[in-house]
């Protein structure tokens, strides 16, 4: 599945809603969580739910941000939600992998009451978001069979911790914070599932965004939280691969393609070997 962007659209709005479709994110996140206030959960559960019966083709998925467990509200939000229109899950405050075989379980029951096939709705998980979650992101490998992503939040980290601030003063996080940035990464890596980087904040600021998911993607990032419209172009180009970056993986795929018996190559002066290979392979199938 490809997730450059999700862009999150508050549950409760049908403006926001009309202005996000079609706006070329991979995904949206239709959020029944933080950016619905209480007195309007009911509410947005149901417009929710509305959206997802529209049958039009869309060229977007469809995910839905639950309320997390200790709201008391996850599983009435997911019966309210699971029928065909939709992709995937966002799990908020996920304190570790058992949260997720939980919600697996649930929704086992859910689609073949809907009569979808079962392990249709995919997981992504905000992984960070609590303190205990931290010590628990091995947790996630072996991957869930739902599993697809895992992403990470900075600011309920902070409120969880009384923390005054997340960042330095020039706009980077503070260690605490890109320790969970760098965990999260590894944590995906490790389960084999997409790592995406936590949302930008500062929604007027192109070229920090820029140069935020630059760094991202340099660092093995495959996409990111979107939470404004004028992100999402942004986001899309800077996580896909370049012509010349295709050009050259595939320039890499067949070469070794042409040697078979070859482990390492010399190619325009320098050396490429198997991890070279499969970092050219990845590029393909990321287009794919
Ligand atoms: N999805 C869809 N449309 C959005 C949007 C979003 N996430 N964010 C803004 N828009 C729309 C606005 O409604 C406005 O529409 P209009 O031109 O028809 O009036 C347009 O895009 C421009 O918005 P702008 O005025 O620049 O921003 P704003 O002040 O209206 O909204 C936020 C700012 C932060 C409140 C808004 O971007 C938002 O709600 N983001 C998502 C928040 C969220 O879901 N957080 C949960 C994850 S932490
Ligand atoms: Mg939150």
């Amino acid at each position: 599945m490809r997730l450059r962007s999700m862009l999150f659209v508050p549950g409760d709005s049908d403006k926001k809603f009309a202005k996000a479709s079609g706006i070329g994110a991979d995904a949206l996140i239709l959020d029944l969580e933080d950016s619905v206030v209480p007195s309007m959960k009911i509410e947005a559960r149901a417009k929710v739910s509305a959206l997802l019966d529209n049958q039009a083709p869309r060229d977007w998925r469809f995910f839905v941000r639950v309320n997390p467990f200790d709201t008391g509200m996850t599983f009435d939000d997911m019966a309210a939600v699971v029928k065909p229109g939709l992709d995937g899950l966002l799990i908020p405050k996920a304190d570790s992998a058992a949260d997720i075989e939980r919600i697996g379980e649930e929704l086992d029951q859910l689609e073949a009451a809907a009569g979808m096939a079962i392990g249709s709705v995919k997981i992504a998980v905000v992984a960070t978001e609590t303190a205990k979650a931290m010590f628990n992101l091995g947790s996630y490998t072996p991957a869930h069979p739902r599993l697809v992503a895992l992403t990470w939040g900075a600011e309920d980290l902070a409120a969880a911790l009384g923390a005054t601030a997340n960042k330095e003063e020039d706009g980077s996080w503070t260690s605490p914070y890109m320790l969970a940035r760098n965990l999260c990464l590894f944590a995906a890596g490790s389960a084999g599932v997409l790592p995406l980087d936590t949302l930008y904040a500062d929604f007027r600021d192109p070229e920090g965004l820029e140069r935020d998911c630059r760094r991202a993607r340099r660092d093995g990032f495959v996409g990111r939280l979107a939470i404004h419209p004028d992100q999402v172009a942004i986001i899309n180009r800077c996580f896909s691969p370049s012509e010349q970056e295709i050009a050259e993986a595939q320039m890499i795929v067949d070469a070794f393609a042409a040697q078979p018996d070859a482990g390492t190559l010399g190619i325009n002066g320098k050396m490429v070997d198997i991890p070279h290979l499969k970092a050219a392979q990845k590029t393909l199938a990321s287009i794919a």
